[in-house]
């Protein structure tokens, strides 16, 4: 490491609709070193992309297929070895609810040598489901239903640090700040 440049790191905040990841993922990321702070990848921003409609258009149905997801959260890890590999910090901000995809982009850290923390935010379903129902201008196509269909994930092991995401948006930044 060359003194005054220090290591990117890369933070994968994972967790349901509504639980506030993006405001999380959009707090933490100025601070983190090398400046001028962190890139931010969203899984709903690339998904947008991937599709080429705008950030709020809203996508059928069809673009949330198991196959498309998996296609996203590949798009995903690599992109954020790509910023890593120039020396640049990532927030990855995406459900990751499940074990592999948590596990792909941990990987991808490791073979690169990258520091990774994993925060998993977890809060109830009457939380989410207002937070959702608030939410405008946003990439997020999740509705008050998906968001109540998310209770039946099957998350799996987390071996991620989960975060109580039920405060306001600075009582869990800083739990992740803490964290780091
Ligand atoms: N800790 C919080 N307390 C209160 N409202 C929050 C909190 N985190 C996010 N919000 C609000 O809830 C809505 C959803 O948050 P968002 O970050 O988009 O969730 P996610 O990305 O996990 O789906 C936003 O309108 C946001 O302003
Ligand atoms: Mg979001």
């Amino acid at each position: 490491m060359v003194p005054g440049h220090p290591a990117p790191i890369l933070v994968a905040i994972g967790g349901l609709s509504g639980t506030g990841k993006s405001v999380l993922a959009r707090a933490l990321a100025p601070s983190l070193l090398p400046r001028p702070g962190a890139a931010v990848l969203r899984s709903d921003v690339l998904r947008k992309q991937l599709f080429h409609v705008n950030e709020t258009d809203r996508l059928p149905e069809s673009a949330y297929r198991p196959e498309i997801t998996a296609q996203i959260y590949e798009i995903l890890t690599q992109r954020a070895m790509r910023i890593l590999s120039q020396g640049r910090s990532v927030v990855a901000d995406a459900v990751f609810a499940e074990q592999a995809e948590r596990e792909a982009i941990f990987e991808a850290t490791r073979r690169l040598k990258v520091r990774f923390t994993g925060f998993f935010l977890r809060t109830d379903l009457a939380t989410r489901l207002n937070r959702v129902g608030r939410r405008e201008k946003d990439a997020s196509d999740a509705t008050a239903d998906i968001a109540g269909l998310q209770e039946r994930y099957n998350i799996g092991a987390l071996d991620w640090t989960i975060i109580d995401a039920s405060g306001t948006p600075e009582q869990t930044l800083k739990q992740c700040k803490i964290a780091l």
